[in-house]
């Protein structure tokens, strides 16, 4: 799950890493006010900044300096509404201004490719820094990062050291320490500080912040639920989740339901293949209803698929293993009862495995008008993809 900046922001503040005093709101009614709070202490400066989860808000002018209470309300009028990158501008932060010397950069990453973490340092922070890696490697410091020893002064020395800083060495490893405290105490992901500033009076701050949290540590962080942005989840997803159902929404018109991620995987891959020859119709979503497929299980990964208005056929892609393929048949033909008149678009059924024969058998006495029986996966996505083009 990305956090919004001022999410960022009060994580940042739980952790002792220095922020500076911001204030959220969603009326632009109410920024003058909040403006007068937070510039009361930075002599009248404020920043106003667009909150959406996406990067470059700066250049698409989500981000303005604000002189005075009023300043601020016209900059609020103008960004909440605003579309970035196809994120609407919902929230803005009123953020205290800084007096900015220096813009650095700072991140800290779940390395994958590694099964390592790495972290990230630069003297150069502020622009894209993905331009910075890519025209000039060397000004960026990268310093793989044991994630069972993390970093320590002496560590987060070695990458202040590594980035070239020739002073504030300390300052910046105490942040950075405290950085990493929110990386492991957070069980995130990313945490990614852009620009990490040094100030005209010498301070150290975190001015913009990113950070990912793992959301299957989600168990262990009571109030990562909380943090949670209800009102851009898509509905179908939410209510996958509430369910406990392994659900991405896609984009196209194949409802998919398939036991095990990777065999969904290739279902995604066979259903856009042979969606080719039909219309180029697509995959609609990712569903992995797991092993121990049972009637309401399959009912409810149904019902979330049927629910997408976009679905014109579904595909049920199974293979028998610990759950044969009997189960998983009484499952569909269960699900089915328990959805009555609510199932209303064509299902393929393929099935194969542990007792492959018993559950073919369960569907073809079944004899349900929606359900089409074939037996190879490329033959039952062929027929899938012909149904949802008819
Ligand atoms: N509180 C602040 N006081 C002074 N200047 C600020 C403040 N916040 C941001 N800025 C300036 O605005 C620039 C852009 O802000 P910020 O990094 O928050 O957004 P961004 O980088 O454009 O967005 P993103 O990180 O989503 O790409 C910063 O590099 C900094 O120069
Ligand atoms: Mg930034």
């Amino acid at each position: 799950m990305d956090l919004f900046e001022y999410q960022a922001r009060d994580m940042f503040e739980a952790h002792g890493v220095p922020v500076l005093a911001g204030e959220v709101i969603t009326d632009p009614g109410d920024a003058a006010a909040a403006a007068e709070r937070i510039g009361a202490n930075s002599g009248g400066v404020v920043v106003v900044k667009a909150q959406v989860k996406t990067g470059g808000r700066g250049k698409a002018g989500g981000v303005k300096l604000a002189k005075s209470a009023e300043e601020a309300a016209t900059a609020a009028e103008q960004i909440l509404g605003m579309d970035i990158k196809g994120h609407t501008v919902n929230t803005v932060m009123i953020a205290q201004g800084a007096s900015i010397a220096e813009e650095y950069y700072f991140s800290v990453l779940l390395d994958r490719a590694n099964r390592s973490v790495l972290a990230m340092c630069s003297k150069e922070g502020g622009m894209e820094i993905e331009q910075l890696a890519v025209e000039r490697p060397e000004a960026l410091a990268r310093v793989a990062v044991n994630p069972l020893t993390g970093i320590d002064a002496a560590k987060a020395r070695e990458i202040v050291d590594a980035a070239g800083f020739t002073s504030d060495q300390d300052a910046l490893a105490d942040v950075i320490v405290k950085l990493w405290g929110v990386y492991q105490g957070e069980d995130a992901t990313l945490v990614e500080v852009n620009p990490l500033v040094k100030t005209t009076d010498g301070q150290i701050i975190a001015l913009d912040g990113k950070i990912t949290l793992d959301e299957n540590a989600e168990f262990r962080h009571e109030h990562h639920a909380a943090l949670e942005d209800k009102d851009s989840t898509d509905p179908l997803e939410a209510k996958a989740k509430e369910m406990g159902l392994n659900y991405v929404k896609l984009d196209g018109q194949v409802g998919i339901i398939g036991n095990g991620a990777g065999l969904v995987m290739s279902t995604l891959d066979v259903v856009a293949y042979a969606g080719e020859q039909h219309g180029g119709v697509k995959p609609a979503n990712f569903l992995d209803i797991g092993g121990g497929a049972n009637a309401q299980v399959m009912a409810n990964g149904l019902d979330v698929i049927l629910g997408d208005e976009q679905v014109k056929a579904v595909f049920v892609n199974v293979f028998g293993g610990i759950t044969a393929c009997d189960e998983v048949a009484n499952g569909i033909k269960g699900a089915l009862e328990i959805l009555g008149d609510s199932a209303t678009k064509p299902l393929v059924v393929r099935l194969d495995g542990n007792n492959v024969e018993k559950g073919r058998a369960i569907l073809d006495e079944l004899n349900h008008p929606l359900v089409t029986q074939v037996d190879t996966m490329d033959g039952a996505a062929d027929k899938a993809a012909e149904l949802a083009n008819a």
